[in-house]
């Protein structure tokens, strides 16, 4: 893969996705051993800067590049001077006078990586940027699926909730659909309009509908940060409508994968009869996300190389 940034998987290739997929596998035992690091990334420094809230995405961009031996640092909105009325780009601009060799940006800003990748010479990893896309999700969300179904080609996806507000959905729609798979979202207007067929996704309104016929169920969180008023009626009514429990996941297919990226509200978009049941793979997926982020990192800092064995990494 010959890029600096990972900032969305709107222009990354079906070869490139399964490049990273591949280098993730291959990364994975790392985390299984005693000693879980390899040092590939020695003395390069990964800087984790997050405006926005996070527990899994933040700590496991970090284990994979401390697991990488890279030297890590991170701040947060609530730490950092932009609290004190410092820009973006001033803070970045003081990031960059430390030498830095990659960011992973989280931002409520739609397109703020983009903006400190086309200003700075170090890569840039989107970690979420408002509505808009993030990639290393869709990516560790691709690995779990593909470890199920041995391929993504010709399954079906099926994405429940606010998918119009979920970055995640975003990533996920860019990425599957370019791996050949079938993406069918469903929510209520507000949060699935019609105009999102032009992602190349079919558009419904009813969860029974899609869940029917899926390979993959991935529930979403309402994002209340960014919804406006009027955008969705009670808690109650959505769960009645749109949350997933056993009672519909009983009409799915048996062998149907349950998904979710985190954070969970248990008894809203999912029962946690469901959450915790045995088609869950939401646990498989955050371990999945420690190995696509090593590969990430790998990818654009241009690691030592690793051998078909990654024993030998
Ligand atoms: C998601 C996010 O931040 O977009 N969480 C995550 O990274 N695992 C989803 C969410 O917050 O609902």
């Amino acid at each position: 893969m010959n890029r600096k940034d990972m900032l969305g998987l709107r222009d990354v290739s079906r070869e490139e996705i399964t490049e990273i997929l591949n280098t993730a596998e291959r990364f994975r035992n790392v985390s299984e051993r005693q000693i879980k690091k390899v040092p590939t990334l020695r003395g390069r420094t990964v800087v984790t800067f997050f405006m926005e809230n996070s527990t899994r995405t933040r700590m496991s961009f970090d284990l994979a590049a401390k697991r990488l031996s890279a030297d890590t640092l991170g701040f947060s909105a609530s730490s950092s001077s932009t609290k004190k009325g410092e820009t973006l780009m001033d803070t970045a601009r003081n990031i960059d006078a430390m030498k830095p060799d990659a960011i992973i940006i989280r931002h409520s800003a739609a397109g703020a990586p983009h903006m400190l990748a086309k200003a700075f010479p170090w890569s840039v990893l989107n970690a979420g940027d408002g509505i808009n896309e993030h990639p290393s999700q869709a990516l560790l969300d691709m690995l779990t699926m593909r470890d199920h179904l041995g391929t993504l080609e010709g399954k079906t996806v099926a994405i429940v909730g606010d998918v119009y507000h979920s970055r995640v959905a975003r990533s996920n729609i860019f990425g599957l659909t370019t791996m050949g798979a079938k993406v069918v979202v469903a929510g209520p207007g507000t949060m699935c309009p019609p105009s999102m067929t032009h992602l190349g996704v079919e558009v419904r309104h009813s969860i029974d509908e899609v869940v029917e016929d899926a390979d993959v169920v991935m529930m979403l969180r309402i994002q209340r940060e960014r919804l406006q008023p009027g955008m969705m009626s009670t808690v109650n009514e959505y769960s009645r409508f749109y949350g997933l429990d056993l009672d519909r996941l009983n009409k799915a297919r048996p062998d149907v994968l349950v998904m979710h990226p985190g954070p969970i509200n248990r008894g809203v978009e999912m029962s946690p009869a469901v959450a915790d049941g045995k088609q869950s793979v939401i646990l498989e997926q955050v371990t999945n996300g420690v190995a696509v982020r090593m590969a990430l990192l790998y990818l654009l800092l241009g690691g030592e190389p690793i051998g078909g064995d990654a024993n030998a990494v």
